[in-house]
């Protein structure tokens, strides 16, 4: 998700900056929108005649890493520059191919993507959502894993100007009508795909596998939390980062779900608890001409998302949510022993004795880090049938805590438990429980990730525009190019009660004219971490999402594009591995188990820093994946792999 969506994306309270919205008013782009129409059904229409053959989609770049690199054991590729082109860059010997684009058909056949946005909202449920996020590659029993598998591909938000032919979401006097309610709604959730390597080239295949999540799709809730919102709801949403579990199945999470709820009725008041999880009347609102526009007004058509209805979901929503990839029949489950908040990613690993943890962020400025450690530990042999029935609950049943980082370099691991709230309270309100008890207010956490032989844990702090204060774990008072934390848990077990941690690196430019800018990056500059992940060999794989890279923002324009480097932990070497089209977000990461093969996302291609962007001209800052005739920038999944067969970054 970008720090700040262009279009529509539902994260204002994420703003590192703004840049004055270009003043035309919403009547003069619908006006134009609907006055083009015409003409882009004709342009589009031969490329929607047959599956497209991505535009150049790569090049293989290479420069001398930084001077001020130290040598790293881990990593041989050599790094490539910073871009502003509207390629992907990988290094020298490796290639970077398209895979699954928002539209394709999950089965790998149909219903073709349109170039125009025509499909259906009907089609959209059967093809890749939008704003590709979070991923994970699973083993297929019988198939060899490192040439075919399954992908499970988060769908985070929708871009309203790019999934509708005319630009056109709602307006403060437009509501958006039910089959666009209908077509956002089927572009969000989760894509289940079977992937194989044919010949040498990775390509989605039909499978019994393939599945859409979706806004509507059946699922339970379990844990502490049933008892004050029941068991059952329809969909899950913004589907930002993910984990996985030793039993094979796969853990969305939902971040910004606040943008989705709103509210037409006069006399609606938030109560605090709904104020603290950002629930507005407006929901997530951009601005044209300087007025606020609610960029979702599906509370106009579906109770569910109106927040004076009786039947509003607002608190069904901000939950990890469990999927079982090799049994499509079953239900998603969402665990509310997890707590609710803006959920990132849920990286578990085992405690000594076999308890499951999980660390997780909520990305709010000011918010928190928090682990789950399950009162059981789980049996190895467990078969990997899914949920709670195979597993006794693991997930239902344990103590959720929240980070403290003390000045000392210790920190402690506060359980919600001691808050004073009941257990479905602390299950639903998360954020008040872990504030009582005292936690660290954070820059944004965005993934956390385990180092696969030490343990040590690692946090990416996207950025905070402006702390009132700052504090030992979260230094900067304006962190706008965001820091990673590092931590051991006390006798190396991942359910201890405190840890020593200290700071990995401050990002920045070195370039920088202002000091507190330049950061202490051991190598390849970057800002704003987020995706955070260890391959097996200890590779630590950092992705940003600086929002402004090239439009808007001159911090960032020495940075360029969004990009993905290495980082080795030991040496603290920092080495750019890749870099993404203009106004992307590089996010998702997944490998196959020989290493050979990386799946990658490539999240809004295109989007602006502006809240405004012209409907008419949907391809205007990115043409990729498909080039000049393709229509529109689509987020995609890519395949990165080395010419020589070898392992990624080795
Ligand atoms: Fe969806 Fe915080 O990134
Ligand atoms: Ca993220
Ligand atoms: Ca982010």
């Amino acid at each position: 998700m970008p720090a700040n969506p262009g279009f529509a994306g539902p994260s204002s309270i994420n703003k590192i900056s703004s840049t004055a919205p270009t003043a035309k008013p919403m009547s003069d782009i619908i006006a134009a929108a609907l006055g083009r129409r015409a003409f882009l059904q004709v342009s589009m229409s031969a490329a929607c005649a047959a599956v497209m053959t991505p535009w150049e989609v790569v090049e293989a770049q290479s420069t001398e890493f930084e001077a001020t690199e130290t040598a790293s054991d881990l990593f041989q590729f050599a790094g490539v520059s910073v871009s502003q082109r509207d390629h992907v860059v990988v290094p020298d010997g490796y290639v970077a191919e398209v895979l699954f684009r928002w539209g394709d058909p999950i089965n790998g056949e149909e219903p073709i993507f349109r170039g125009d946005a025509s499909n259906s909202a009907e089609d959209q449920a059967r093809q890749a959502g939008m704003g590709h996020d979070g991923m994970e590659f699973f083993a297929i029993p019988g198939v060899d894993s490192n040439s075919g598998g399954l992908l499970c591909i988060n769908h985070e938000y929708t871009d309203q100007i790019l999934l509708f032919s005319d630009g056109i979401g709602s307006t403060n006097d437009l509501a958006m009508p039910t089959e666009k309610i209908r077509k956002s709604q089927a572009a969000h959730g989760v894509s289940v795909i079977e992937v194989a390597a044919v010949d040498g080239q990775w390509r989605v295949i039909r499978s019994k596998f393939s599945r859409r999540i979706t806004a509507n799709t059946p699922m339970r809730l379990t844990g502490p939390g049933t008892k004050r919102i029941g068991a059952e709801v329809l969909g899950t949403l913004n589907n930002c980062a993910a984990g996985r579990t030793p039993w094979g199945t796969y853990l969305t999470c939902e971040e910004n779900f606040h943008g989705l709820f709103g509210t037409a009725a006069k006399n609606f008041a938030p109560t605090p608890e709904q104020e603290r999880y950002g629930l507005a009347a407006k929901g997530y609102v951009y601005n044209i001409a300087g007025q606020e526009v609610s960029a979702y007004r599906w509370w106009d058509e579906d109770r569910r998302f109106d927040l004076s209805a009786e039947e509003c979901d607002a608190e069904r929503f901000g939950y990890v949510v469990e999927i079982d990839p090799l049994r499509p029949e079953s239900k998603p489950v969402k665990r509310t022993a997890l707590g609710r908040f803006r959920h990132e990613n849920a990286e578990l690993t085992l405690a000594k004795d076999g308890r499951v943890v999980v660390y997780m962020g909520d990305d709010q400025a000011g918010e928190f880090i928090y682990k789950f450690v399950s009162t059981r530990p789980y049996q190895s042999n467990s078969t990997s049938e899914f949920g709670v029935d195979s597993t006794g609950g693991l997930l239902d049943d344990g103590v959720l805590y929240a980070a403290r980082y003390d000045e000392s370099g210790r920190g402690v691991w506060l359980p919600l438990s001691e808050s004073q709230m009941s257990a479905d309270q602390i299950a639903v309100y998360t954020r008040l429980a872990a504030s009582s008890v005292g936690a660290t207010p954070m820059d944004r956490p965005e993934w956390l990730a385990v180092h696969p032989k030490s343990g040590e844990v690692f946090a990416s702090l996207t950025n905070h525009a402006k702390r009132a204060e700052s504090n030992p774990a979260n230094p900067r008072l304006q962190n706008i190019y965001g820091h990673i934390l590092r931590w051991r848990e006390d006798g190396d077990d991942a359910a201890a009660l405190e840890f020593t941690w200290r700071i990995f690196l401050l990002a920045g430019n070195p370039a920088h004219p202002n000091p507190e800018r330049q950061g202490n990056v051991n190598g390849s500059e970057f800002a704003c971490p987020d995706g955070l992940k260890f391959d097996p060999s200890g590779i630590l794989w950092i992705q940003t999402d600086m929002s402004s890279s090239v439009m808007g923002n001159a911090d960032f324009a020495a940075l360029g594009n969004n990009m993905m480097l290495a980082a080795d932990a030991t040496s603290g070497a920092v080495r750019r591995f890749l870099t993404g089209p203009v106004g992307c977000e590089i996010t998702g990461n997944a490998m196959t188990p020989d290493r050979c093969t990386m799946f990658i996302n490539i999240q809004h291609p295109g989007e602006p820093a502006d809240d405004v962007t012209d409907p008419l001209q949907p391809n205007q800052y990115s043409q990729w994946p498909d080039g000049p005739t393709g229509g529109r920038p689509r987020s995609a999944t890519i395949v990165v792999r080395r010419l020589d067969g070898k392992p990624i970054g080795a």
